[in-house]
């Protein structure tokens, strides 16, 4: 039978290490958010087992939207960014955080902070699982991430190469026979 781990060369998170992590920056976040009723939209796919982790260790009053975008194919952005999924709600005057799985060359979420800040939210910030600051091209940083991870293709733990592996519940770097 073939397992997802079998395309796996080396673990680079394992589940308890970003288990305790994302309690942590859960718990920061509600701190920090305390009376401000945020509202936290997921960025999907990638978002999805970030989001259901973090939002559990988040013990105040908020609200959950997700959006949908594209930008990849592979291994590789294509610049582009497609909004596939708008928020339907009014977000003037909120507290807005936005949560995605890596931030890696900044494309995706600097083209989704100037989208929404044409709508007047009181502010916007960024929540990443990963960052690799090495590949960064726009100008945008996050404002809690959990870990830094070096410039290697990962998946699991919600993120996916042709959208497989999402279902690894730790985070992964692939065989380099898997892109050939
Ligand atoms: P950015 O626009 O280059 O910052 O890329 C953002 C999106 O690219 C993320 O939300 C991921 O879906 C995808 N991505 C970037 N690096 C990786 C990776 O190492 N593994 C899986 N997906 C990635
Ligand atoms: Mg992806």
């Amino acid at each position: 039978m073939r397992r997802v781990e079998d395309d796996i060369a080396y673990t680079l998170l394992t589940h308890d290490e970003i288990y305790d992590k994302v309690h942590e920056v859960g718990r920061k976040i509600a701190e920090d958010y305390r009376d401000k009723n945020p509202v936290f939209v997921g960025v999907l796919k990638g978002c999805f087992m970030f989001m259901a982790d973090l939002i559990r260790c988040v013990d105040i009053p908020c609200e959950i939207e997700f959006m949908a975008v594209s930008s990849y194919s592979g291994t590789s952005s294509t610049g582009a960014v497609r909004i596939q999924k708008d928020l339907k709600g009014d977000i003037n005057g909120r507290h807005i955080i936005l949560v995605e799985d890596i931030l890696d060359s900044g494309i995706t979420l600097n083209y989704l902070k100037n989208y929404l800040k044409v709508r007047e939210p009181a502010s916007i910030s960024i929540v990443t699982l990963l960052d690799k600051p090495a590949r960064r091209q726009a100008p945008v940083y996050s404002d809690y991430h959990c870990f830094e991870v070096p410039d290697a293709f990962v998946v699991g733990y919600g993120l996916d190469y042709n959208e497989r592996y999402r279902n690894l519940p730790y985070i992964g770097v692939l065989k380099p026979e898997v892109y050939s």
